[in-house]
C-alpha cells in the first residue's frame, strides 16, 4: 500500500503493529522497523535479505533524548551532533543495554544513531516517539533507493507503507563516524567529509572504511547494478567504449558533463551527465538503475574529483565495480 507523504499516522500505526515502513531521508530511503520490537526487526532482516550480524542504524527525532539509547557522548561526538544533526551523519556510540533489541546492533555493544533532516522523516520519528531501525530500503547488496518508486520496485508487497517525499536531496548514504574511542574514526564516507569532521571536532579523524571490523555493511562489492561497472579515466573512454562495443554487448557511460569528450562511438549510451559533483551524488543511484533498465551489459564510469561528496561517490563506484562474490 502506498499512502500520501503526509499520512504519518498510518506509518506510525504500522510501526507500532510491528510492520515495516519505508520513509524518505535526505540521503536515501530507509526501510524502518520499531528498534525495540524483536519480531519487527526479524522481519526487517528477512525482507532486506541482510546477513545477521550486520548492524542497522537507529533513526531518532531531533529533540529525542539520546540517553535513552546510548551511554553518553564524548565531547567530540557532542560537537558533531550539534554541528551536523539533523543531517547525513551517523554516530556509532556505546549502546545502553535494553533500549533496542540485540539484532539491531548485530549483538554489538555499540549502536549507530542518526537524526535525518527530511521533514517527513522527522514527523514520523516524533509521532512514533521511539527509535526506528532502518537500513537503506533495497535488497541486500543492490543499489540504494533515492525515490519511493525505487523502493516499490525493489520491495513491492513486502513493505506495508511507503512515505514519499520525492527524490532524496543528497543521494548518497550518511557519513558514519565511530565515536567509541578517544577520537573520531570514519567508517563510511558521505557528504560530511574528514575535513568537516576535523574542523568541527578539532581532531584529525582516523579512517577505517574497509574490512569486516568497522562497518560490516561496507563490503567491497556493494551498491551494484546488474550491469558490470568499470571505472575508466576520462582520456580512456573512447578506446574502452570501442573495444567493449566490439564484443557485441550494450555499453553505457556515466561521467560529469565536463568529462564527456566529443567523438565517442555512436553505439555508446551516454547517460544524462551530472553538471557538478553534488548532482553526481544526487543522481548516482538513479543512473546505476538506469543502466539496468536500459539493459546495458557494461557501464563505463568516470569518477568525480575527490572533493566534498565526490569522495563518497568515488567510494560507492569503487564498490559497485568490485568483483562480485
Ligand atoms: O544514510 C543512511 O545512513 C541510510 C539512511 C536510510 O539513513 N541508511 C543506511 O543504512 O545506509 P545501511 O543499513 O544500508 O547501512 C548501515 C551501515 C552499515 O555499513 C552498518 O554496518 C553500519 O551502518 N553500522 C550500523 N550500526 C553500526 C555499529 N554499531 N557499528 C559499526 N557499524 C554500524
Ligand atoms: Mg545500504
Amino acid at each position: 500500500m502506498t499512502v500520501p507523504g503526509t499520512d504519518i499516522e498510518a506509518a506510525v500505526r504500522a510501526l507500532r503493529a510491528g510492520e515495516l515502513v519505508a520513509f524518505p531521508t535526505e540521503t536515501v530511503y530507509g526501510l524502518g522497523a520499531d528498534a525495540a520490537n524483536a519480531s519487527a526487526v526479524a522481519e526487517l532482516y528477512r525482507v532486506k535479505g541482510r546477513p545477521h550480524g550486520h548492524p542497522v542504524i537507529v533513526h531518532v527525532a531531533p529533540d529525542a533524548d539520546l540517553e535513552r539509547w546510548v551511554l553518553g557522548l564524548p565531547a567530540y561526538a557532542r560537537a558533531l551532533a550539534d554541528a551536523c544533526w539533523p543531517g547525513p551523519l551517523t554516530l556509532v556510540l556505546p549502546r545502553r543495554p535494553g533500549a533496542i533489541v540485540d539484532p539491531v546492533t548485530g549483538g554489538r555493544d555499540t549502536v549507530g544513531i542518526r537524526v535525518p533532516a527530511t521533514p517527513i522523516a522527522q514527523e514520523l520519528l516524533r509521532a512514533f516517539d521511539g527509535g526506528v531501525a532502518a537500513p537503506s530500503a533495497n535488497r541486500f547488496g543492490r543499489v540504494s533507493p533515492t525515490t519511493a518508486a525505487h523502493v516499490r520496485a525493489d520491495l513491492g508487497a513486502d513493505v506495508r507503507v511507503v512515505l514519499d517525499a520525492g527524490p532524496s536531496a543528497v543521494g548518497v548514504e550518511s557519513t558514519i563516524v565511530d565515536c567509541t574511542g578517544p577520537g573520531p574514526v570514519i567508517l563510511r564516507h558521505g557528504t560530511i567529509t574528514a575535513v568537516d569532521v576535523a574542523r568541527i571536532t578539532g581532531i584529525e579523524p582516523g579512517e577505517q572504511t574497509d574490512g569486516a571490523t568497522a562497518a560490516p555493511g561496507t563490503l567491497p562489492s556493494h551498491y551494484a547494478p546488474v550491469a558490470r561497472v568499470q571505472l575508466v579515466d576520462r582520456g580512456a573512454i573512447a578506446a574502452r567504449a570501442t573495444s567493449t562495443l566490439a564484443t557485441g554487448v550494450r555499453v553505457g557511460l556515466l561521467a560529469l558533463a565536463a568529462d564527456v569528450p566529443g567523438g565517442l562511438p555512436g553505439g555508446l549510451v551516454v547517460l544524462d551527465p551530472p553538471a557538478d559533483v553534488d548532482s553526481y551524488g544526487r543522481v548516482l543511484y538513479e543512473r546505476l538503475r538506469e543502466a539496468d533498465s536500459r539493459d546495458l551489459a557494461v557501464l563505463l564510469v568516470v569518477a568525480p574529483p575527490p572533493e566534498g561528496i565526490g569522495l563518497a561517490v568515488a567510494d560507492r563506484l569503487r564498490r559497485a565495480s568490485a568483483p562480485r562474490p
